[in-house]
């Protein structure tokens, strides 16, 4: 998430009326602020001064042709350090989406487009920008450690088919997962392995199975109990702590989620800040803010959505 000011959440409450679903994310310059639906980005001049920003103002779009359905939030993310990108998250189309193993779907998939050079109509998500990433059911959100390399949390989704063989894993499977991006600024086309492969193969086959999906795909650098549905990352400036947000799950019984947690990090010789823990590890977090009695949740209990420093 990116702190708005009250005049441009005025923005915000006038465009929802006028039925757009949106984002709003003020530029690190403080003098653009971008706001986006399930099809399209737009951005505004800001001004601090001469506030408040109004929709009556010109806007133009900057990026167009997102898809008009399925996991519908497009977070957009401006890298603190390259203010000239902006970042579009892009969910599936439905639970599997099976098509979006061809990146050029553009779908699942994280794009990159450079602010500094707009074509007068705006980029074609589809087919302009270029990827930080595809095989990501429904990323939601993205952030940038201090030397702008970025991480971001992902929700999965399963049963496991063996032989023809259904069984029920959904309890506890597939996990839910905070991946390593690394540098954005440079195109990447890294498969972080949905539709097919999860923490663990839904249907194992002799294209994709545990061995073929490890050789193939990249793997979380951890992952969460399954269901916790994470929403938001932060990074808390100075701090080693990436703090997640846990909505909490619609799926699963017992409730699971609904809190606030800490993911600590280290720092690594000549290389990327790295989670404490191992990549294996189901405990690489603490809890911070949680429902004392997560039964009968979600009634009654607190839901992390944003978080923001
Ligand atoms: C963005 O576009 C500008 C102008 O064309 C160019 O100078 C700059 O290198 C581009 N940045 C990236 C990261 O591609
Ligand atoms: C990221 O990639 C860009 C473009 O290739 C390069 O100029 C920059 O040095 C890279 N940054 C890091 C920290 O590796
Ligand atoms: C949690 O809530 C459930 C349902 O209201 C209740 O049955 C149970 O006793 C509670 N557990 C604790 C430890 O309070």
């Amino acid at each position: 998430m990116q702190l708005f000011s009250a005049n441009l959440l005025a923005l915000a409450v006038s465009l929802a009326s006028a039925s757009v679903q949106l984002a709003i994310y003020l530029a690190t310059d403080s003098m653009t602020s971008y706001a986006s639906s399930i099809t399209t980005v737009w951005k505004w001049a800001y001004d601090p001064v001469v506030a408040p920003v109004s929709v009556s103002g010109t806007s133009t779009a900057v990026v167009n042709g997102m898809y008009n359905g399925g996991h519908a939030t497009r977070t957009s993310v401006i890298p603190k350090n390259n203010p000239n990108l902006l970042v579009v998250l892009h969910g599936s189309n439905a639970n599997l989406d099976m098509p979006s193993q061809d990146v050029k779907t553009a779908r699942a998939a994280v794009k990159v487009f450079n602010m500094t050079a707009v074509p007068s109509s705006g980029y074609n998500y589809v087919s302009q920008g270029w990827n930080a990433g595809y095989g990501l059911r429904n990323e939601v959100s993205l952030t940038f450690y201090g030397n702008n390399m970025a991480y971001k949390t992902v929700q999965t989704t399963c049963p496991r088919v063996v032989n023809g063989q259904s069984t029920d894993i959904h309890i506890d499977n597939p996990a839910e997962e905070l991946n390593y991006f690394g540098n954005i600024s440079a195109p990447d086309t890294k498969w972080y392995g949905y539709p097919v492969c999860f923490t663990l193969v839904q249907a194992p086959n002799a294209a994709f199975n545990d061995d073929t999906c490890k050789a193939q795909s990249s793997p979380p650098r951890l992952s969460y109990q399954a269901h916790s549905a994470p929403l938001d990352a932060e990074f808390m400036p100075g701090s080693n702590k990436l703090f997640v947000t846990f909505h909490g799950s619609w799926d699963r019984k017992p409730p699971m989620g609904y809190k606030l947690v800490w993911i600590p990090f280290c720092i690594i010789a000549a290389g990327p800040y790295e989670p404490v823990a191992p990549a294996s590890s189901n405990t690489g977090h603490t809890d911070i803010l949680k429902n004392p009695n997560q039964t009968n949740c979600a009634a009654g209990c607190f839901r992390t959505v944003g978080t923001a420093v």
